[in-house]
């Protein structure tokens, strides 16, 4: 590609490159009509939001604070009810407090939510009682129902993921800015769930010396002791669905360039980071952080040339690499990816999932995770970074605060023959309430041995 045709984005400039995981809609009339009413809507968050947390993640490039990233694999619109969201919420607030009473430094909380609708998959058909269909690629795409017509895709759920994002963030807003987020109560948090943890000590006494530290701060300052009622919470999706996604992405006053509004920070899956390829292209035209999915296969070379083709002015804060190789390949594939991300320079922010290259398939076919190959991971993680004098700046779970039977292990020790008892996800295995407290105190762990 040459240099003039680089510089000519806008954001559908993606529609003239080969796309991947997006299927075509049949009727592209209604497809149309969609886009043009999307672009219509107003924003979902606002460019001030987006920069402050550009400003945040440069100060975790910088080794002085921690992302925590999670949330459901994928949401469904059917979830978007009171229980889902504030559980959510809770879990994502209480893991974050464990990270930043044990490590000391501030957590920047980011929700795979409010727009997590769009999922790419392995083959694009399945075939149910002898007939083909589409493979359900997400709410925001087709319906989750195995029969044909629902999974034609549907330009209409465009309009309905929008919506259902706006009441999701509503919802997170008003929750986190009142009440709910409110640590002058900790009394609040169920500790009953986690009697049989070896955790339980180290949480009772965290939320202890929460509750002291609250009441000191109300003791000697009243006025800002109100400052801790409110938490800071952002949003981000993986950015599949292009339509989805350039549909609100827009200019705003007094700024240049374009900001993908749908969400504080969007990412490239694993399957869409083709540098030439439509999802590669919308993407370096956004002023918002990006986050880049890195795990088998890839190519050193190219995720640098990927990397500076997203961020050509080495912007702190703009790029977060998420790497996800598996327990087995992160030994032989990181370290040369840190080493040469050192030698170009980036400032990245460098996070660990260790969800996506650790699925596996029961021998009746149930897809899970085990807790400790995820531990693997996140320890194998930090300990590589910190041989190669690096910052490992976050976390990325597929989580929920539900009481679900998705992954296998952990303290409670769920078993392979208990996962059908409460499996709900549309889509990759979750770590449940008590796993994900317990995976927040072994983070914590790993990373004071690196970095405290
Ligand atoms: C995901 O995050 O749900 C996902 C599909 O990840 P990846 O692109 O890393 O496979
Ligand atoms: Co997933």
């Amino acid at each position: 590609m040459n240099e003039v045709a680089e510089k000519s984005w806008s954001p559908t400039s993606w529609q003239d490159k080969p796309i991947k995981q997006l299927p075509k809609y049949p009727d592209q009339e209604a497809l149309e009509c969609c886009y043009k009413d999307l672009k219509a809507l107003p924003p979902l968050v606002t460019s001030w939001e987006i920069e402050v947390m550009k400003n945040k993640l440069a100060r975790i490039s910088r080794g002085e604070a921690f992302m925590l990233q999670g949330g459901d694999c994928a949401e469904s619109f059917g979830a978007t009810t009171s229980p889902k969201i504030v559980n959510m919420l809770k879990v994502l607030l209480q893991t974050s407090f464990i990270l930043i009473h044990e490590m000391g430094v501030p957590v920047l909380r980011v929700g795979r939510i409010a727009g997590q609708y769009a999922k790419p998959r392995s083959s694009d058909f399945e075939v149910v009682d002898g007939e083909e269909i589409h493979n359900y690629r997400g709410d925001l795409i087709n319906g989750f129902e195995s029969e044909s017509g629902s999974r034609t895709p549907d330009p209409e759920r465009l309009i309905e993921g929008y919506h259902k994002a706006g009441l999701t963030l509503n919802f997170l807003r008003a929750l986190a800015d009142e009440g709910f987020a409110d640590l002058h109560h900790p009394e609040h948090w169920e500790l009953d769930f986690m009697l049989n943890n070896e955790y339980y000590k180290d949480y009772e006494k965290m939320v202890e010396s929460i509750t002291k530290a609250v009441r000191f701060v109300d003791a000697i300052a009243p006025d800002k002791s109100a400052r801790l009622q409110k938490v800071d919470f952002y949003t981000s999706h993986e950015a599949l669905n292009l339509y989805y996604d350039s549909a609100q992405t827009r200019q705003v006053p007094r700024k240049s360039g374009f900001f993908n509004l749908s969400a504080h920070m969007v990412w490239l899956g694993n399957r869409t980071r083709d540098i030439d390829g439509a999802h590669v292209e919308y993407f370096r035209g956004l002023e918002n952080p990006v986050g880049i999915k890195v795990g088998p296969p890839f190519e050193i070379d190219e995720t640098m040339r990927l990397i500076e083709k997203l961020n050509p002015t080495h912007e702190a804060g703009k790029v977060v690499l998420i790497t996800r190789f598996g327990k087995d390949k992160i030994e032989e594939q990181l370290p040369g990816l840190i080493k040469a991300v050192r030698r170009e320079g980036f400032p990245v922010v460098w996070t660990s999932d260790p969800m996506h290259g650790n699925t596996f398939s029961t021998g009746s076919g149930v897809k899970t995770r085990n807790f400790d190959d995820i531990v693997s991971e996140v320890k194998s993680a930090f300990d590589i970074h910190r041989s190669e004098g690096s910052y490992l700046g976050g976390v990325h779970l597929e989580l929920t605060g539900d009481n679900v039977t998705e992954c296998v292990g952990g303290a409670n020790g769920l078993n392979e023959q208990g996962l059908d008892q409460n499996y709900e996800t549309f889509c990759d295995p979750r770590l449940n309430y008590q796993q994900s407290l317990e995976m927040a105190f072994l983070v914590a762990k790993e990373w004071k041995k690196s970095y405290s």
